[in-house]
């Protein structure tokens, strides 16, 4: 089942693995993603359906070093290997669209650039720096109603350029508290406006980039990310959490996205996500189901024998594995992924697990 062919929307997924979206830092220093990464992503195109790294709509989104962009044609041009060297290899690729919002540091930010987010709060966690290592997070400029309106503006404008550059679709992150979740997030989110103060308010930033996005692109190239529980960037749980979340999926299966993506990171040590919401929300989506977050076969084959899931996201074993489908599908053993090199510039540790074939 897991090794068998799936439809997602108009694609066809050659299996039901999916590489989930992990940041590796090796774009240039000025954000263009690099002939590296194209190696990188065709290495690994044996999965179902790869979700690239995190990649900013927007220069302000840019708040980590050497992520990558994706709003310019400098941009398009640089990502249309990546894509090319995934379809290449039969693979389908989908580029996650993250901005980074608060969780993020001048020194990273291009010229011109500038640090945004719901409230003009830091995040009290510091964020790596080539110039200076760690240093505090930015105090955000607040949006005003007009200035996110220009936001969701351009997720949706980097949404028509990801196809241009070749991709299948697009994820929003709604995750891991960058900007989508500092919106939702009661926690961080404290604006008194129609962005904040209700459930429904918090949710209508993320509900705007989703439906602005499927305008310009498509429902079915259309999927989002969300970790509610996480606690990831000074999120963590608030009061009527599940009833908003669930309302939020709700109104994004409405607008028929293709999936909902759920994090869970309780393998590296966030809070549990209760069973009985995680299933609550899978009844909430009538679309495609994706479920991450320390898997294994066993566990995977179990989650969509019973239903729980459709789609089955790996991160850790396919960025130490090129291979990885086809060890998995022979209970072969995998490469350990080396943390000392998840986001460090240059290729060692990027380009160079082996496959078995290679050892
Ligand atoms: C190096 C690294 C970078 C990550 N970057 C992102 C990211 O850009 N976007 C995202 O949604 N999740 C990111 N994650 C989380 C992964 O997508 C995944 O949820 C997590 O690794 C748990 O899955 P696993 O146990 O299969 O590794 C990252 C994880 C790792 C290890």
């Amino acid at each position: 089942m897991l090794f068998d062919p799936y439809v997602l929307g108009k694609l066809s997924l050659r299996n039901r693995l999916v590489m989930a979206p992990m940041t590796r830092n090796r774009a240039s220093t000025d954000n263009v993603p690099t002939p590296s990464m194209a190696n990188y992503y065709g290495q690994r195109a044996d999965v179902g359906l790869i979700i690239s790294e995190g990649t900013s709509p927007s220069a302000d989104g840019l708040g980590y070093a050497r992520i990558p962009g994706l709003f310019n044609a400098e941009h398009v041009a640089a990502w249309k290997p990546v894509t090319h060297a995934v379809h290449q290899k039969g693979g389908r690729i989908f580029v996650q669209l993250m901005h980074t919002g608060r969780a993020s540091a001048a020194a990273n930010l291009p010229a011109g650039a500038r640090t945004i987010g719901p409230m003009a709060e830091a995040m009290p966690e510091p964020i790596y720096t080539d110039a200076n290592g760690m240093v505090p997070a930015d105090v955000p400029h607040a949006l005003s109603e007009q200035e996110i309106a220009e936001v969701v503006a351009q997720y949706a404008h980097s949404a028509k350029l990801a196809i241009e550059a070749g991709f299948d679709g697009v994820e929003l992150h709604a995750a891991n508290g960058y900007l989508i979740e500092q919106f939702l997030n009661a926690n961080v989110n404290r604006r008194t406006d129609g962005y904040g103060g209700s459930a429904q308010a918090r949710n209508r930033f993320a509900l705007e980039v989703a439906r602005a996005t499927v305008l310009a692109i498509g429902a079915d190239k259309v999927g989002m990310r969300i970790s509610p529980y996480g606690a990831f960037n000074a999120t963590g749980a608030f009061d009527g959490l599940e009833a908003q979340y669930l309302e939020l999926v709700r109104e994004l299966g409405e607008l028929k996205l293709v999936y909902l993506h759920l994090v869970n990171h309780a393998s590296m040590g966030a809070p549990e996500i209760p069973g009985s919401f995680i299933a609550q929300l899978r009844s909430a989506f009538p679309l495609v189901f994706i479920a991450s977050g320390g898997m294994d076969r066993a566990r995977a084959e179990a989650l969509i024998g019973y239903g729980a899931t459709d789609l089955v996201a790996f991160g850790r074993p396919v960025l130490a594995n090129p291979d990885f489908a086809a060890r998995l599908a022979q209970d072969l053993p995998l490469n350990a992924p080396d943390f000392s090199t998840f986001y460090t510039p240059g290729d060692a540790g990027y380009l160079d697990y082996p496959t078995l074939a290679a050892t």
